[in-house]
């Protein structure tokens, strides 16, 4: 039996991934108890959806604060006040710092729509289509004091179509990312991820991953034929 995860979420906007995680906790996909949401903004549409389900919420403006440590020392405050063991930033747009990471050490993920090391920061489905690939996708990595840079935990490929913008590749990437941020989390939860170096082994029941790969355009939803 697996000790449930005591999770906390870190948003700033719709939550989409958020809902993922809520979505396969509830129907027992993944062991965890979502003990908090937090957003930065108090217009994330993520917290909705973390009060309807009876989510506990918290909006911890950064401009509160005079600087990244000070502000992710009262993220901490607030994840420690609700048990919080186990971290997910899921469409976080601010830097964490060494305050957070060394309160969780190699327990925050963080979500990015774009095969890392391919593409790190902002508007990456933007990038991609600027750089002409013809595969993209989506990676769940552990968080290190780099941007987008820590162990790579699972990925998802999709293609990159002939008249893609990049509202439909996002939409594409955000199909994936909903099946792989509840697939990773559960791994890590469920004790089945190794680090070595800045390597994650994923060991034990990965059958699901091989199924991550969607190159065949059928699987696109959306591309103009
Ligand atoms: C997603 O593409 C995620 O990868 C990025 O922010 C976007 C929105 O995420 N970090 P969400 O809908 O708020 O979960």
């Amino acid at each position: 039996m697996v000790d449930k995860a005591l999770l906390g979420v870190l948003i700033s906007g719709s939550g989409t991934n958020l809902q993922a995680i809520i979505d396969a906790i509830e129907e027992k996909k993944l062991p965890a108890e979502l003990r908090v949401v937090i957003s930065n903004r108090a217009d994330a549409y993520g917290l909705t959806r973390a009060q309807k389900h009876g989510i506990a919420t918290r909006v911890i403006p950064h401009r509160d604060f005079a600087t990244r440590e000070e502000y992710d020392a009262k993220v901490v405050e607030e994840l420690r006040a609700h048990r919080v063991n186990l971290v997910a930033l899921a469409g976080f747009n601010r830097i964490v710092t060494r305050v957070l990471l060394s309160a969780f050490p190699d327990r925050v993920l963080n979500i990015h729509p774009a095969l890392l090391p391919s593409f790190p920061g902002l508007h990456a489905q933007r990038q991609a289509l600027e750089y002409g690939v013809k595969i993209s996708g989506a990676t769940v990595h552990f968080v290190d004091e780099q941007t987008d840079h820590g162990p790579i935990i699972v990925q998802a490929a999709v293609p990159v179509l002939p008249g893609d913008t990049e509202e439909s590749l996002a939409q594409r990437i955000l199909e994936q990312e909903h099946v792989i941020y509840p697939l990773a989390l559960r791994l890590v939860i469920e004790g089945k991820v190794r680090l070595d170096g800045r390597r994650a082994i994923v060991e034990g029941g990965t059958a699901e991953l091989a199924s991550l790969v969607n190159p065949s355009p059928a699987s696109a939803k959306g591309a103009s034929t």
